[in-house]
């Protein structure tokens, strides 16, 4: 199968906005001895871009729509945190074509010409319920019809070391059949107070009368000692909670509250998609705000790659991010690849 040719695992980060299926490879490969080699990344949003290039110095390819298949390195696993774009398939049984004009559409002609060993997809949850499951249901064909084994799973980063609720769909698949047990975390929520800076400057803060329309929403309510993180639903309720809800990228600006008082800043941010310190803020606050927002909660990432990579490597192994999991659950594979699909 070629895989993991002098114990390297060559992959490609589609949509890698600032890099989060990045880190997570890079963390996934150290805890089994590989080396992870990003052989091509693209992502449309020049600000994507820059953050990027300061962090792993390279520019990322722009749109996808536009790239070739033959420009496109051999790889071994495909990564792809696509867009929640309003998805346009309909299901309307017109299998691989049902996609055109859509992202996915690129990842499938991706994974048509390239047949790496296996990807792995990140989406929103919504996913999972869009057009009556017919949305899904029709990715998941055309993945099978490509010859793909996949299997799909909700996971939830708080389960997975970070103080942030972010659920997010992870879709995976094989091109052999393979026993894959999905990670299932177990990891113990750290304290926000661990995400939290301890100097902020005033511009983070709130005016007086949002944080007295807060305060005014949360009268009768016990005090609170610990670090809170306010969140207002759509409805205008506000809950103070010991961990973030998940980042959105076009949020309103007081949709999460620390204390009820301000806004997080971009480290904040990062930390609560498990980032490390060393990532390099590049761009300006409202970017960085949409960066993180669109982007991953990299440990839960990372442990979902792990799966994969000790699946393709056929082996047991306990990386620490899944070291006080449960007995897992092995996956039970939806659609078996059926026949090579050409386009
Ligand atoms: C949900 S975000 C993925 C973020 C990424 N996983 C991360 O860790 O930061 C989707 C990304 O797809 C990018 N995108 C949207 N349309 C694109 C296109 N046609 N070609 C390449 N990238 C595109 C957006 O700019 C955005 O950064």
């Amino acid at each position: 199968m070629g895989i993991f040719v002098g114990k390297t695992l060559r992959f490609i980060d589609l949509f890698c906005g600032i890099g989060g299926f990045r880190i997570a490879a890079d963390i996934a490969c150290r805890e089994r001895q590989l080396s992870a080699h990003c052989v091509f990344s693209s992502d449309i949003d020049p600000d994507a871009q820059h953050a990027y290039y300061s962090n792993f110095g390279e520019k990322p390819a722009g749109d996808i729509t536009l790239i070739a298949t033959e420009d496109i390195p051999d790889h071994d696993i495909l990564f792809a945190g696509f867009p929640c774009q309003p998805f346009s398939i309909c299901g309307d049984g017109k299998g691989f074509d049902d996609t055109r004009g859509t992202l996915f559409f690129d990842i499938a002609r991706i994974l048509a010409d390239k047949k790496p060993s296996a990807f792995v997809l990140e989406n929103v949850k919504q996913l999972r319920g869009h057009n009556e499951g017919k949305t899904l249901a029709r990715i998941l064909e055309t993945l099978a019809e490509l010859g793909y084994s996949t299997d799909y799973k909700v996971l939830n980063a708080l389960d997975f070391g970070v103080p942030q609720k972010r659920e997010r769909i992870f879709i995976i698949g094989f091109k052999k059949q393979t026993n894959f047990c999905w990670p299932t975390g177990n990891i113990a929520m750290p304290p926000l107070a661990s995400i939290l800076e301890s100097e902020v400057p005033d511009f983070y803060y709130a005016s007086d009368k949002i944080r007295q329309n807060r305060l005014d929403k949360r009268e009768g309510k016990p005090t609170l000692t610990e670090p809170t993180i306010w969140h207002e639903n759509k409805g205008g309720n506000i809950s103070a909670l010991p961990y973030s809800c998940a980042l959105r990228a076009g949020a309103s600006y007081n949709y999460l509250l620390v204390n009820g008082e301000r806004r997080l800043t971009e480290r904040e941010m990062l930390r609560l998609q498990g980032f490390p310190d060393s990532y390099k803020i590049a761009c300006k606050y409202q970017a960085t705000r949409k960066q993180a927002g669109n982007s991953v909660a990299v440990p839960c990432v990372a442990a979902v790659v792990g799966a994969v990579l000790d699946s393709l490597l056929a082996k047991t192994v306990q990386p620490s991010v899944v070291k006080n999991a449960q007995p897992q659950a092995q996956a039970n594979f939806i659609f078996e690849p059926s026949s090579t699909y050409t386009i």
